[in-house]
């Protein structure tokens, strides 16, 4: 064989093929998603999810001090009420689970930058992501909560914001609210593109945030669409997101692509909890191997074009990460 070109002398040895990598990570860009539950003294598995847990505010500094100790410095914080209510009381009360736990964390550990996911359904006695008009999620009655959501959040010692409910309008609305109250320089992180996806079934068992009737179709998008996607980040932008998310992940590849090639913000991926789930199903039965089918799938999102990764493999794949792997 005479061949000019082989393709196969870059392969020749683990330092030759790192140096060559297209793909770089770093334990910098990792996010890792917490529960917080109200209560005192609780670090409880959380069964949908296995590995996570809910912690009370009094304990969540124990994911706190082991997210730092690997290298992820932000976590991205739900919260669970003890009370549900029909507009969702409990999620800007300053002194809720999440607001607790968020000052907990800012005085032990000034240095892990909190985020903190905006929305209703964990709060609402009827579990959808805003208040109801009738048996329909009323966007503008939505907003003002919102903007009580996120400026309790900031209150409390949030370093960013990210909401998650898909009303429209909703980044304009809390934008306005920081800046009215002295937060102009608290950014703001859209989950942009959110899609209507039975990924989030482990998620709702683990936030008891499930809807009690309908779909939340009706405000997160068809999974059929990538040009709405675009339509989406677009209008984020102008009302004034400082990033935005694609969520799901893993079978939104395409979306996190086409939403970096056509705007010019950070952009993050969420890998969701179906997705942690299913690896951790499948390797518990010994169908694959855990260790690289969370590596792989990890690097398939940020070759796709995200910048930051939100994933309860957080804390792993920075170890992962600093090994090269
Ligand atoms: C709240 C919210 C959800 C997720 C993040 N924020 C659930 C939903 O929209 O039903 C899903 C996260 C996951 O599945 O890991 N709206
Ligand atoms: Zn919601």
């Amino acid at each position: 064989m005479n061949q000019i070109i082989r393709p196969r002398r870059l392969r020749n040895g683990l330092t030759l093929r790192k140096m060559m990598r297209e793909t770089r990570m770093s334990p910098d860009s990792l996010i890792l998603p917490v529960f917080i539950r109200e209560g005192e003294n609780i670090k409880e598995e959380i069964s949908s999810l296995p590995g996570q847990y809910h912690y009370s505010p009094d304990r969540v500094g124990e994911i706190a001090e082991e997210a730092l100790r690997s290298g992820v410095k932000s976590l991205l914080l739900f919260g669970l009420p003890a009370h549900k209510d029909d507009c969702g009381s409990e999620s800007f009360n300053p002194d809720g689970a999440l607001q607790q736990g968020i000052r907990a964390l800012k005085e032990r550990y000034p240095e892990l930058y909190v985020v903190t996911d905006i929305c209703m359904c964990e709060y609402t006695s009827h579990g959808h992501c805003g208040i109801l008009s009738g048996r329909e999620v009323d966007n503008d009655k939505t907003l003002p909560f919102l903007q009580k959501i996120a400026l309790s959040h900031v209150e409390a010692g949030a370093d960013m914001v990210a909401p998650s409910d898909m009303m429209d309008g909703r980044i304009g609305a809390i934008r306005e609210a920081l800046d009215q109250n002295g937060f102009e320089n608290t950014p703001i992180l859209s989950y942009a593109v959110k899609y209507a996806s039975a990924f989030y079934g482990p998620f709702r068992d683990a936030a008891g945030s499930a809807p009690a009737f309908g779909d939340r179709k009706g405000y997160q998008m068809d999974c059929h669409n990538v040009r709405e996607a675009l339509k989406e980040a677009l209008l984020d932008i102008e009302e004034g997101a400082d990033a935005l998310m694609v969520k799901p992940a893993l079978s939104y590849l395409d979306v996190i692509r086409a939403v970096k090639e056509q705007t010019t913000l950070p952009l993050a991926a969420y890998s969701v909890s179906g997705e942690y789930a299913m690896i951790k199903a499948a390797a518990a039965q010994n169908l694959i191997d855990e260790y690289n089918v969370m590596c792989e799938s990890a690097v398939s999102i940020y070759r796709a074009g995200a910048d930051i990764l939100i994933s309860y493999y957080a804390k792993e794949l920075a170890e992962a990460m600093k090994k090269g792997d």
